[in-house]
């Protein structure tokens, strides 16, 4: 799961590095579906089966409306003051990493930017949660309620999950609840948190193709996510890049002070 957890983070950095104005999604996915191979991994969206659909590319590149799910596609290219989120989910050796941040292309209106800084914020209360003997529910509610003392709308359509040799396992991660509800956590457990936030109404719809999730208001959206191990103390996050010894370094850079 480390292994797996560094892997994923590798590939959601490298291509966040690279968004650019002008770029398409599918551009971004060819070159994340590329980096898989090179490393020796295998991208867990890919081929990825609900009902009768297979999912068609590397990773879910979602832009502005869109929440989660989008496909990389030639005909959408980014401009300057598009949000777009990568979430990158790979399998190496067996085991799932999955992560996503949402990042600004160039530069974004100021609530934009309060959007994605609250929801990643969102993101970290749920973690510091996910400690032996918390249950779900106490993850769900440090997310919901930051999210809603900001203003903004937490998306019910979708949840966090559990994860280890599959993509989504036991127990749902849901963003909204009440502390002290659900299962609890035990040292030794993987899950995926992640928020999906939006500006104000949480409704959310489907668009044609069948996998992407559209805010019904027309306003962007954002979602963040980490694959964590559930220990005594403090969470281990398993998805911070290579080339970072400890995760505060890391954490430091994304957000500055
Ligand atoms: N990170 C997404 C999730 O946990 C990955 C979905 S893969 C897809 O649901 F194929 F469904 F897009
Ligand atoms: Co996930």
């Amino acid at each position: 799961m480390r292994r797996a957890g560094k892997s994923a983070a590798t590939v959601l950095d490298r291509l966040c590095s690279m968004v650019k104005p002008g770029m398409s999604t599918f551009e971004i996915d060819e070159a994340g579906g590329e980096l898989m191979s090179t490393m020796g991994i295998k991208s867990a969206c890919k081929g990825y089966r609900s009902g009768h659909r297979v999912f068609p590319s590397y990773t879910c590149l979602s832009v502005n409306e869109e929440v989660v799910h989008g496909i990389g596609v030639k005909e959408r290219i980014l401009k300057e003051g598009d949000v777009i989120s990568v979430d990158v989910c790979i399998r190496e050796n067996g085991f799932i990493g999955d992560n996503c941040r949402t990042i600004p292309v160039g530069k974004v209106a100021p609530e934009i930017e309060r959007l994605l800084r609250v929801t990643e914020e969102s993101l970290f209360l749920g973690i510091e949660q996910a400690v032996d003997k918390n249950r779900v529910g106490d993850v769900s509610n440090a997310v919901q309620s930051h999210v809603e003392s900001a203003g903004f709308a937490v998306i019910t359509n979708f949840v966090g999950h559990g994860v280890g040799r599959s993509l989504h396992e036991d127990p749902q991660i849901p963003n909204f609840g009440k502390s002290g509800t659900g299962m609890k956590f035990r040292k030794g457990m993987a899950i995926c948190i992640e928020p999906m936030v939006n500006i104000k109404s949480p409704q959310i719809r489907m668009a044609q193709d069948g996998w992407t999730a559209l805010a019904v208001d027309g306003l962007p959206s954002a979602h963040f996510e980490h694959t964590i191990l559930v220990d005594n103390g403090a969470a281990e996050i398993l998805t911070i890049p290579d080339g970072y010894e400890k995760a505060e370094q890391f954490f430091a850079d994304l957000l500055p002070a």
